[in-house]
């Protein structure tokens, strides 16, 4: 184990540190790129590992980065995960670093991650060559394309967590809704699973004012979009997090014509995995079975995207005890569950993991949600996330780490 006063805290202390880190977040945030174009990200994630020597594992992914941390004696492997990409949006920040990318921007704080991610594995290295070490090694993942829950497949694919032997893996979403200096664990549900689906609704067309010679998929889409959400209200129990929404309705060409066939797209989250086979039996026989009761048919197009992020234990124990060190006991809190999706998730379903949420926001609460154009995050918490990892990570392999027999 280690103390409070050991490499991790003293590097974590320095201004020079606190200020290499907000500047590589902001070189990133200037820089914006979308999933699985993350070239220029890669280049400059790798410009800095190459910087402080670091050991580049060499992967067959395109884009994004892994690297690996030894200590001194062999022991198990942990991974810690960030996610480089961002998003499709004309950022609306006026930040002296704002995006130079049109129609591109760090609008959910990846940039945060990667810098936070990078400042672990530069106090992972510290500690890896001081006395003090530790048994095993950790495996660093800046992962791409999270926003299209396509990066932690890549990843899986590549095969790099067996290859170094993964037991665990941490990661952290900074979190606007939580002020600055606060961490949120949550074991258990934390983030939703991510269904999409599209129903073709197939009437027969005809003339508006002749309806009785139709079957009008505009009126069955429509009671089909209502009835929905009796899925939500009156299937699911009301303790229960499921959420269905239709995003988009197409159908109709002319206020005078009944169209053949309308088109609905929504996605589904459930918060409880036991749900998630509730919501698509559900959806698939109400849907059905409204439009035979309106003589009309539908094709029912059902994807299950991403699992629910849901979190372990024990890790969850161990990374709410170092945030206490590194923030305060008074400021670690019990993190609110959101709908949103992660592709975090796809890792715990192979690994045991802990997702954490990191404060950000102001303490008024008038921060930006993720995806708003004037979303900002409080740099401060770079460091933190850091030391909460490096910590964490640190602790887990002693922990885990095989008995030593005497004069070993
Ligand atoms: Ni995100």
């Amino acid at each position: 184990m280690f103390g409070r006063d050991q490499p991790i805290a003293s590097r974590a202390l320095t201004e020079e540190f606190r200020e290499r880190l907000v500047q590589f977040r902001r070189q990133l945030h200037r820089r914006p790129e979308l999933s699985l174009e993350e070239h220029e990200t890669t280049k400059r994630i790798r410009e800095a590992l190459q910087s402080i020597n670091a050991n580049i594992v060499e992967t067959d992914l395109e884009t994004g980065v892994c690297a690996l941390v030894s200590g001194r004696k062999p022991g198990p492997c942990i991974a810690i995960r960030a996610d480089i990409d961002a998003l499709p949006i004309v950022e609306e920040t006026a930040l002296p670093f704002a995006s130079e990318v049109p129609n591109k921007m760090h609008a959910c704080g990846h940039d945060f991650h990667t810098a936070a991610v990078l400042g672990a594995l530069m106090l992972a290295m510290d500690v890896a060559a001081s006395l003090e070490s530790f048994p095993g090694s950790i495996l660093f993942l800046f992962q791409p394309a999270e926003e299209i829950g396509q990066g932690a497949s890549l990843v899986l694919q590549d095969g790099v967590l067996q290859r170094y032997g993964v037991q665990a893996i941490l990661g952290e979403h900074n979190q606007p809704t939580l002020p600055t200096g606060v961490i949120g664990v949550r074991e258990g549900p934390l983030m939703a699973s991510v269904d999409e689906f599209s129903i073709v609704v197939k009437g027969i067309g005809g003339h508006a004012a002749i309806p009785d010679r139709t079957v009008d998929p505009i009126l069955v889409a429509s009671h089909i979009v209502a009835g929905l959400q009796h899925l939500v209200s009156r299937v699911v129990s009301p303790i229960g997090s499921v959420v269905v929404t239709v995003g988009s309705f197409h159908a109709g060409t002319a206020n005078n014509i009944i169209p053949p066939q309308a088109v609905l797209e929504g996605t589904v989250r459930c918060l409880q995995p036991e749900y998630r086979d509730v919501a698509e039996d559900h959806l698939r026989s109400f849907v059905t079975q409204t439009a035979q009761a309106f003589r009309a048919h539908a094709e029912i197009n059902y994807k299950r995207v991403l699992p629910a992020v849901v979190n372990d234990g024990e890790l969850c124990e161990l990374v709410r005890g170092v945030a206490g060190e590194v923030v305060g006991a008074d400021n670690v809190v019990e993190a609110a569950p959101t709908m949103a999706g992660e592709d975090f998730s796809l890792y715990q379903e192979v690994l045991p993991g802990c997702f954490f949420f990191v404060g950000t926001g102001k303490p008024d609460g008038s921060s930006r949600a993720w995806h708003h154009p004037q979303f900002d995050v409080d740099e401060s918490m770079l460091i933190k996330a850091a030391s909460v990892f490096v910590r964490a990570s640190v602790t887990w392999l002693h922990a885990h780490a095989p008995i030593a027999h005497e004069g070993d």
